[in-house]
């Protein structure tokens, strides 16, 4: 059994910081942001939760499938910056929405959403799960480090979720992890303990750029090409492809590797940044709300991060 969309919905809070407002934080400059990862600017949570920013994606998802929240059987929330570690985002928003369904947080970095999508379309294969709510959101701007040009200028908050039910546009899906690299890690955090004998590092975003830039463009393009193999299609054949906004020369390379033109990749990268787990619902959500999607359109998306990981999906519209 496979699945459909229902509805999607996405939300970025209001306030707006552009490469000249990071310029007179760190050294760097418009130029150099725009030239190397694609953002002219991002959204920072002034004082919205990443539940606040769940809770209204949802909202808008639900409505846009003419879902109720009574009658959602599970809630899933992809998310490396929960306000709590428990109760868990998805918890939180069970309760902000009034569904009554089991709810819980998955993690898989950025790629986090695509991990919560498949587990998704895993429990309705399974039978006994009619409508499911997934969400990616993050207020990540909380666990940057505000000194560290090469991070934080890359980064930016928001929330993205769809609504899905048993249907037939699912085609495939490609999960990966590549445990042995730590290129891109967020420790998790102090605490107070009076008996470690080594330092535990702080709850922030870590990353070692160029090892997860050599990842990404590898794991985009091959994945989307061996979910493309595995269900018969060229990749030509694909309408769209809905890519993680982390940067625009992944995505350019990405599409290089593929043969395929850059505009069949949906790009807001320049508004928003990079939203980890919120990035490709975001996404998804604006190519949908635009109305450029024509039935049966081929449509894939496609994530990485920490882990490392990589996931990605085809559906047909
Ligand atoms: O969801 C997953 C998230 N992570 C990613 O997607 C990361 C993927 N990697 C990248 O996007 C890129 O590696 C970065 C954008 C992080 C860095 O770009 P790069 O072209 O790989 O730069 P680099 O690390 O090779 O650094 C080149 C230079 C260095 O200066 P020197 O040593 O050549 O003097 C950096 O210190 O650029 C410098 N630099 C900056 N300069 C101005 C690093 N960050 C900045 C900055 N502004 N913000």
């Amino acid at each position: 059994m496979s699945i459909q969309i229902l509805g999607t919905g996405a939300y970025v809070p209001e306030h707006v910081v552009t490469n000249d407002d990071l310029s007179r934080m760190v050294e760097t400059s418009d130029e150099w942001i725009t030239q190397r990862v694609g953002v002219k600017e991002r959204r920072i949570s002034v004082n919205e939760s990443a539940s606040d920013m769940a809770e209204k994606a949802a909202f808008r998802a639900l409505e846009a499938a003419g879902v109720s929240p009574e009658s959602l059987d599970l809630i899933i929330a992809a998310t490396v910056s929960a306000d709590t570690i428990c109760p868990s985002l998805a918890a939180t928003v069970q309760q902000r929405i009034g569904a009554h369904c089991p709810a819980f947080d998955l993690n898989s970095a950025c790629s986090g959403f695509m991990f919560a999508l498949d587990t998704a379309a895993a429990f309705i294969a399974r039978g006994g799960y009619q409508k499911v709510l997934v969400i990616g959101a993050e207020r990540i701007s909380r666990i940057l480090d505000w000194t560290d040009r090469s991070t934080c200028v890359i980064f930016g908050d928001g929330a993205g979720a769809v609504v899905i039910e048993p249907g037939s546009q699912y085609l495939a899906s490609k999960l990966f992890t590549q445990g042995t690299s730590s290129a891109l890690s967020i420790p998790a955090g102090k605490g107070n303990s009076p008996f470690y004998e080594k330092e535990v590092g702080d709850y922030r975003v870590v990353m070692n750029g160029q090892e997860t830039f050599k990842f990404a463009v590898r794991r985009l393009a091959d994945d989307i090409k061996e979910m493309c193999d595995r269900i018969g299609i060229t990749t030509e054949e694909l309408t769209w492809v809905v890519p993680h906004q982390a940067n625009i020369r992944i995505i350019d390379l990405c599409a290089r590797r593929l043969g395929l033109p850059l505009e069949k990749f949906y790009m807001n990268i320049d508004r928003y940044g990079n939203t980890s787990s919120a990035s490709v619902p975001i996404s998804f959500d604006e190519l949908v709300r635009s109305g450029k999607l024509k039935k049966g359109d081929l449509i894939a998306m496609c994530a990485f991060g920490g882990g490392l990981s990589s996931g990605a999906c085809i559906i047909k519209w």
